[in-house]
């Protein structure tokens, strides 16, 4: 193979450039060009300089990492070189969100001082309950915990010195700790319930289930197979490299605010119809469709370009997501306990035809994590409003990870993009007395 360099002739000079193409760990999944080579290449002195134009980044590397490798060609997702499968199958979510954060897997020792330290910071300030409270009884939770999240950057100032990594540690524990209890708590505000204290003796979801269900049982315990279900959704739920919400919390932390805002930042893109809002999308598709007969009437609104095929489709992967097929394996042994949920019949029909109907075939459309997570939660007793916090909660250690890794990397500085611009170009201040006889623009 020749130089790794690009030879660029700008045909409108004649002049012809060599710009340094370099790679990533793995050259075939990594090979760039830096945007700001093209800067150099100009009509005339007082020309800008080329720019790559990339809407929605489709093609824009905007960082290095080391946390999270996606082929969507293949369908394969690894945290930190695991693969998402066996993380699946034999990790747990605390010891994913550790893997993310620090690298590595943990020691027992590690584990154990990790999962004491976040079960212990599981108490949110009993301020936090009189805004809670603010909140109309029909607010969406997800609305709830982005306003809350973001209001605990009000009760631990510290966390703006963001560049002490003690400082940062204990708010990554603070916010992983204490995402379930906000949730939680939004949820009960929503049901008109009483707050259901942490009970630290259970697991990171057992008390998560303990908060969001008990009543008047002195202690609760939690269905063992729905506490580990949602452990494993937690754990597919965790990180997916640059994604919206993903890019939204490096892109506000680039600006060295405190975590907690750029959380809520995040939190809000995650709360999209098309991100993190797509599972509560698919049930009420679901319920929409009503019955096993009625897909094929909704697959041709789909062609027809009226609706989407929600929990379908994904920017990366062109091949089945990995998580939605451990997603589907975890539905049935939930439903094992909770009875099968009567929309999966229609779910299973819209997967069977959309797997073999040509428009989705050639446009590479898949299930992804979507698809099947809604019927799961449901079936679990979830209200659909809970389902994107039910996203917030595991994402918040990969949003963690990606945060601190952008703050360490030397390339990085405040996020600005540029722009192509297609205004008007100057022109004079028109006053008010002439305007109304001016035809609207
Ligand atoms: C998540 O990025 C991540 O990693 C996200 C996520 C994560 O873990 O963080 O994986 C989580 O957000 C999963 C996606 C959840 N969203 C949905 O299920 C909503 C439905 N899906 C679509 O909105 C869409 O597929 C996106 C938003 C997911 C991807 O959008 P793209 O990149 O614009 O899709 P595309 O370019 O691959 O689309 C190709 C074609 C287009 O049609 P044409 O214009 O070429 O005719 O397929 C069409 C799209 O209109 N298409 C769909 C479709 N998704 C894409 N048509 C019908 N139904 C769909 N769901």
């Amino acid at each position: 193979m020749g130089k790794d360099t690009l030879t660029i002739i700008d045909n409108r000079t004649g002049r012809t450039y060599e710009v340094p193409i370099f790679y990533g760990t793995y050259p075939k999944y990594g090979a760039a060009i830096r945007a700001t080579d093209l800067r150099q290449i100009k009509v005339d002195e007082d020309d800008f300089g080329l720019m790559s134009y990339d809407p929605a980044f489709l093609n824009t590397a905007s960082t290095r990492s080391r946390i999270t490798f996606i082929d969507g060609e293949r369908g394969i997702l690894r945290y930190r070189g695991y693969p998402i499968e066996v993380l699946a199958e034999r990790s747990t979510y605390l010891e994913v969100a550790y893997l993310l954060l620090h690298g590595e897997l943990p020691t027992r020792s590690q584990l154990e001082s990790w999962t004491h330290e976040i079960m212990h910071h599981t108490f949110i300030h009993e301020s936090i309950k009189k805004f809670l409270d603010g909140f109309h009884y029909d607010a969406h939770p997800m609305g709830m915990l982005i306003g809350t999240v973001g209001a605990l950057s009000t009760f631990y100032p510290e966390a703006k010195h963001i560049h002490d990594p003690a400082v940062r540690r204990r708010q990554i524990v603070r916010l992983i700790a204490k995402m379930p209890t906000i949730a939680a708590f939004a949820y009960r505000h929503s049901r008109g319930l009483p707050y259901v204290y942490p009970d630290n003796e259970l697991s990171y979801t057992g008390n998560f289930l303990n908060m969001l269900f008990k009543t008047t049982e002195l202690k609760y315990k939690p269905n063992p197979v729905l506490e580990r279900a949602l452990d494993v959704l937690f754990i597919l739920h965790a990180d997916h490299e640059q994604n919206c919400s993903t890019n939204v919390m490096r892109s506000i932390g680039s600006s060295h605010v405190d975590p907690y805002s750029a959380v809520a930042g995040a939190a809000a893109a995650l709360y999209g119809p098309l991100h993190g809002g797509a599972n509560e999308q698919v049930l009420r598709m679901l319920q929409e469709i009503g019955s096993k007969d009625r897909v094929p009437a909704y697959i041709r609104r789909v062609k027809a370009g009226e609706v989407l095929l929600m929990g379908f489709g994904h920017r990366v992967y062109k091949n089945y997501d990995p998580r939605a097929k451990i997603i589907k394996q975890v539905a049935y042994e939930v439903f094992e306990v909770t009875g099968t949920n009567p929309l999966l019949e229609i779910a299973l029909e819209l997967e069977r035809i959309a797997l073999e109907d040509e428009y989705f075939v050639t446009r590479r459309l898949y299930p992804n994590v979507d698809f099947y997570s809604g019927l799961i939660y449901q079936a679990m007793g979830f209200p659909v409003e809970m389902f994107p916090v039910l996203f917030a909660i595991p994402r918040t250690s990969g949003w963690l990870a990606h945060w601190e890794e952008m703050l360490q990397d030397p390339e990085q500085k405040i996020s600005r993009p540029r722009q192509i611009y297609d205004g008007p170009d100057v022109r004079d201040y028109v006053p008010l007395e002439e305007r109304e006889v001016r035809a609207p623009a």
